[in-house]
């Protein structure tokens, strides 16, 4: 977080983004996620009576492994470096405090509107799709990681508990690649992909507990 910030949300208790003199929101896309701003920005508005003041989104590789090309990402790959770039040009931007509508993506918005609703219905038993081999070595990592605490150890091996939200933390920080997620093209020798800066404690802390 930049220096004299601090994390709001749309749920946060009610007055206390009022109180801030600038609110910016960034989203990470693989290519065509504007419309998460948009959709980012009515939810302030909607909850907090005051939408953002400025939203910007960042292009980072692809982390879907079924769909696209493989997720195998170098640490000096030209996306993550653009990536840099680009926050380093946001920073300014929030440092001078200037306004920046959320911008309009006609593929994004089209994309939102065809599939969105049905995401949202069946998201949360995605979960069912996931596997694990015998390739599981018990480590926990996967639990640890889900931000959403949907992982539990069964018999030494995970096991979903289908309030699922699809972010893939489980698959791509399983340190043995015992986790595949069968939809599409599948994840069998399509890589994973964790930010090089990533590290697991980050991964716990978001989560706010120690499993
Ligand atoms: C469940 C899921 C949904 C995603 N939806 C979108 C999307 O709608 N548009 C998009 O451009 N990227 C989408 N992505 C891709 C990620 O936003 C992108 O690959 C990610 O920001 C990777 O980098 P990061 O985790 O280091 O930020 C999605 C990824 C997942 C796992
Ligand atoms: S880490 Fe993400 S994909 Fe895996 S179970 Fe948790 S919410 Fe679902
Ligand atoms: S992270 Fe991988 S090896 Fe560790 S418990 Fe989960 S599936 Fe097994």
């Amino acid at each position: 977080m930049m220096r004299g910030s601090r994390s709001l949300s749309p749920n946060s208790p009610e007055g206390s983004i009022s109180r801030a003199g600038y609110v910016f929101g960034i989203v990470t896309m693989a290519r065509i996620g504007v419309s998460a701003l948009h959709q980012l920005n009515g939810l302030f508005r909607r909850r907090q009576g005051r939408g953002l003041d400025a939203a910007f989104a960042v292009v980072m590789p692809g982390n879907f492994p079924p769909v696209g090309k493989s997720c195998r990402v170098a640490p000096d790959d030209p996306v993550l470096t653009a990536a840099d770039t680009r926050l380093t040009e946001i920073a300014g931007i929030i440092d001078r405090g200037l306004v920046v509508p959320p911008g309009f993506s006609p593929l994004s918005s089209l994309i939102h509107m065809l599939s969105y609703g049905s995401f949202s219905r069946t998201v949360r038993s995605s979960d069912k799709a996931f596997s694990v081999s015998d390739a599981c070595t018990s480590c926990g990592t996967c639990v640890k990681v889900c931000p959403v605490e949907n992982l539990t150890m069964v018999k030494d091996r995970p096991s979903w508990l289908h309030h699922c939200e699809c972010c893939c933390a489980c698959l791509h920080f399983c340190p043995v690649e015992a986790i595949d997620l069968n939809v599409m093209q599948g994840t069998k020798g399509r890589g994973r992909y964790r930010h090089p800066d990533l590290k697991l404690e980050d991964m716990k802390a978001q989560r706010g507990n120690e499993p």
